[in-house]
């Protein structure tokens, strides 16, 4: 099938991607000319796992995938038209569409009468579709045009988003036509994933419902993870015990500094705009964005506990910066704004993700930071270290050796990535989030 996607962000490029690797003829489209001729050339925009591989061997090998600025070029050949362009949270917390809209519009300006399909996979707000619908018939204006739109959300996760996309759990499309559903079930059919096949508004729901249900999993156990604080109980054992009752399962139920990263933040906040919207209060996402925020404000009150609100003097070790391990993206890193504050409250930080280092940079500046090469440096001189994502590598270091480089054998971490009892009987301090320690 010939299919155009609109954006060559995650989602858009690595959709693509996978959509060429099926055996499919893609067009990519970006308004950014350095991001097209970068991927021409085989240099991604992003780190994603095996991403660069995969394009160069659809692009230049198996030539079933080419990128283009050219609007018109894009939108004539494809049968089905991906819209996959950024929808960043606005100022108030919604989601900004504005990307999504001028997408439409140009895709309705060079649209023909031949029959097309134009499908978001961005995540928009309930209702988007009428907008998006609107816009196209704005950008054809008196031309007479044959579409009809779908909405097919994606799940997939940053870092594993090329396995995620061949091994979903499941698919969902939604849409009026059945002639739209018809060719969207025949893209996705080969994958033997449960395929949801529903309306606009509920497959345009169900991302939002899905990733606010998530980010209220981990701020149940990361409320949890107070409480066993409070009584003596583990987390862990909490969790483990939980999870293997299959009706609530085991995942997403790490305790930590809270989630972050371009998707539970956003979503989470512009489905509580929604319901506000249709004039309903969702009480339960607002505990569950609190809760994410009080999270990393009780992980920094235990360093205040331990030194005191005035950090100057002292050196920390940072291993980690991503929002989450497997990944060099930093969009709302919770390990971040712990670097902030700690920084803010005078303490010099050395710093080491395995991926995310140039992002921080950007991000950080170099005042009272200095970025380290590897995880190993973070620990000299330092007053204590600091685990604020959890790459699994973290927790294979041999911190009784790597500890006599500190000076001061203190183990703050925000994941829960080390087992307590072997920091300890190693001669460090260690404090996890919601962890027993009186062994
Ligand atoms: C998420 C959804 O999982 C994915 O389906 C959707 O398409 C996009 O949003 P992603 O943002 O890539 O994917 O990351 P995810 O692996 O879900 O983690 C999100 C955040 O939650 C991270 O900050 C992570 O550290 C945190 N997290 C995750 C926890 O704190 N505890 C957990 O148990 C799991």
């Amino acid at each position: 099938m010939n299919i155009t996607i609109i954006g060559t962000g995650y989602v858009g490029l690595v959709s693509g991607a996978v959509f060429a690797d099926w055996g499919h003829n893609v067009v990519c489209l970006d308004v950014d000319k350095k991001k097209v001729q970068n991927i021409k050339k085989g240099i991604m925009p992003i780190y994603e796992e095996g991403l660069e591989e995969l394009v160069k061997r659809v692009q230049n090998i198996e030539k079933r995938f080419r990128v283009t600025t050219d609007y018109k070029k894009a939108v004539e050949h494809g049968k089905l038209i991906f819209i996959c362009v950024g929808t960043p949270g606005n100022s108030q917390g919604a989601a900004d569409l504005s990307y999504v809209f001028s997408a439409s519009e140009a895709i309705g300006k060079y649209l023909k009468n031949e029959y097309k399909v134009i499908v978001t996979k961005s995540t928009v707000p309930v209702g988007t579709h009428n907008k998006v619908k609107e816009y196209i018939l704005k950008g054809a204006g008196s031309k007479k045009v044959n579409f009809d739109v779908a909405s097919n959300p994606e799940f997939l996760r940053e870092g594993t988003s090329i396995y995620d996309a061949n091994h979903t759990d499941r698919v969902v499309i939604g849409s009026d036509s059945k002639k739209a559903l018809n060719l969207l079930e025949r893209l996705y059919k080969h994958l033997n994933a449960p395929i949801v096949k529903t309306n606009l508004a509920s497959a345009e729901l169900i991302k939002y419902a899905a990733n606010a249900f998530l980010a209220t999993k981990i701020s149940f156990i990361n409320e949890m993870s107070q409480i066993c604080e409070r009584t003596g109980a583990d987390v862990k054992d909490v969790a483990l015990g939980m999870g293997l009752d299959n009706r609530i399962g085991p995942k997403f139920l790490n305790a930590g500094i809270g989630y972050g990263g371009s998707c539970f933040p956003k979503d989470v906040e512009a489905l509580y705009r929604t319901s506000s919207e249709y004039f309903y209060d969702f009480r339960l996402l607002r505990g569950v964005m609190d809760a994410n925020e009080r999270q990393k404000i009780y992980f920094i009150e235990k360093v205040y506990k331990k030194f005191g609100t005035n950090l100057t003097g002292l050196t920390f070790g940072i291993l980690g910066l991503a929002f989450k391990n497997g990944t060099d993206d930093i969009r709302k890193s919770v390990a971040i704004e712990i670097v902030k504050m700690l920084r803010g409250a005078g303490a010099v930080l050395n710093v080491y993700d395995p991926a995310a280092l140039k992002n921080a940079k950007n991000a950080l500046g170099v005042n009272g930071i200095n970025y380290r090469l590897s995880s190993k440096s973070v620990f000299n001189k330092a007053d204590a270290v600091f685990i604020l994502t959890e790459w699994p590598e973290f927790a294979e270091l041999n911190y009784a050796h790597l500890s006599k480089k500190m000076r001061k054998k203190i183990i703050f971490d925000g994941r829960n990535l080390l087992n307590p009892k072997e920091v300890i009987s190693a001669g460090l301090d260690y404090y996890g989030i919601g962890r027993f320690l009186n062994f």
